[in-house]
């Protein structure tokens, strides 16, 4: 039933929500820490929409063991039959254990004897070591080992079966940094929102190709840049006109390096608590103001101050939001949420969605506490609301 086996990011109960809107729940199955299963066979995913999938992979078999040197001759069979209408040129084979016990040297002596049988086979080969149990993105793409020449057995468990896949697909890192760190604009003070994450968010919305996604507090544009990639059409604001200059400059720079076309509807410097934008909207996709930027926790009077004015500003943004969405609007919407010692501090209006008029999705494979993006070095994280009309 499932035709993929996935590696999920660094924060993997929301990439298993980013599969669970893209392909519905019934097609997503987590097999262990950080890997999942799934059938796109409706939808095929691809690492040009996909923020939170590290690695995506056909699967060739399922096996009830957890030791993966038992699964050398299944590897071997398919090898032979994979290896038969190759053209010609060295093939280059790598091994990545999840969930697995497997120190390197013991997968570089299974490696060998993978390399072993193809050489008796009269093919020529190269190993990629391994020097932690799976290898990175990086290592995947620089030795193309998803491209024809090139293997990377997944072997992953979920403590019970062990799935072997092979990759056909891997993040590609140097796209996202030309994104991120190469466009013409950045601005730190606003923050740096992640193209993955931006990817991630527009998929929770089920944002697709021809849909009209709406960025009413959209900085320097990274919202709107993914939204444009997808083929989507765009409608940003913001309260700064250096805001809209800059998100203009990248959208600009992004249909010249990507080659694609421009499909702006409209971008102006608004205010997102009383603008009117152009309809219909069918999602909304942005990070609000998420209050200025902390290196420590400030004083609980000051943290509630800064909570307090981020509050109205999201409560006043969706109220007047929610008249100008088409009746099947689907939104994600990023609202700052407080580190502290254990957990966060929430920002009230999140109990008030209904009373506004909104429904928050929830999804089968990750709570509201999953749906937090956040990362060490940082205090304030972003929370992501999924809203419906009610
Ligand atoms: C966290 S930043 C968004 C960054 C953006 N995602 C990007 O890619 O650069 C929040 C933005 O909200 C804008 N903003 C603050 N108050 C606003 C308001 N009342 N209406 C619209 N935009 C507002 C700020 O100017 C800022 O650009």
């Amino acid at each position: 039933m499932y035709n993929k086996l996935t590696i999920l990011g660094r924060q993997s109960a929301l990439s298993l929500a980013e599969l669970e809107a893209l392909l519905g729940d019934h097609n997503v199955c987590s097999h262990g820490a950080h890997v999942a299963l799934v059938n796109d066979a409706g939808t095929p995913l691809t690492h040009a929409t996909i923020g939170g999938t590290i690695k995506i992979g056909e699967v060739i078999g399922s096996y009830p063991t957890q030791d993966f040197r038992s699964l050398l001759p299944y590897i071997t069979t398919w090898l032979d039959t994979y290896t038969k209408d190759l053209p010609e040129g060295k093939l280059k084979i790598g091994i990545s254990l999840y969930g697995l016990k497997g120190q390197p040297r013991a997968i570089g002596a299974f490696g060998l004897e993978i390399k072993r049988h193809l050489k008796s086979q009269g093919k020529s080969v190269r190993l990629v070591p391994n020097t932690t149990s799976d290898l990175s993105s990086a290592q995947v793409f620089h030795n193309h080992l998803a491209n024809e020449l090139g293997v990377e057995f997944l072997i992953a468990s979920d403590g019970k079966e062990t799935v072997i896949a092979r990759t056909t697909s891997v993040q590609d890192i140097n796209n996202y940094s030309r994104r991120d760190y190469h466009r013409p604009r950045r601005d730190a003070f606003v923050g740096m929102l992640p193209p993955k994450l931006a990817q991630i968010m527009l998929n929770l919305a089920q944002a697709e190709k021809g849909s009209t996604v709406l960025d009413p507090f959209c900085g320097t544009g990274v919202v709107l840049m993914e939204a444009t990639l997808r083929g989507c059409q765009v409608i940003g604001s913001d309260i700064s006109q250096k805001m809209i200059d800059y998100t203009e400059e990248n959208l600009k720079w992004l249909s010249e390096v990507y080659e694609t076309p421009s499909t702006i509807v409209s971008l102006g410097a608004a205010d997102a608590q009383s603008a009117s934008w152009a309809t219909p909207i069918d999602h909304a996709v942005c990070e609000t103001y998420l209050g200025r930027p902390l290196s420590i926790l400030p004083r609980r009077e000051d943290l509630e101050k800064i909570r307090s004015e981020c509050d109205s500003l999201v409560s006043h943004f969706l109220t007047n939001l929610l008249p100008q969405l088409g009746a099947q609007s689907r939104c994600t919407i990023a609202v700052p949420a407080w580190k502290k010692e254990k957990g966060f501090i929430h920002l009230p209006v999140i109990d008030q969605l209904e009373k506004i008029g909104y429904n928050r999705h929830s999804f089968s494979h990750a709570n509201y506490t999953d749906m937090i993006y956040s990362r060490e070095d940082q205090l304030v994280a972003r929370e992501l609301l999924v809203l419906t009309k009610r």
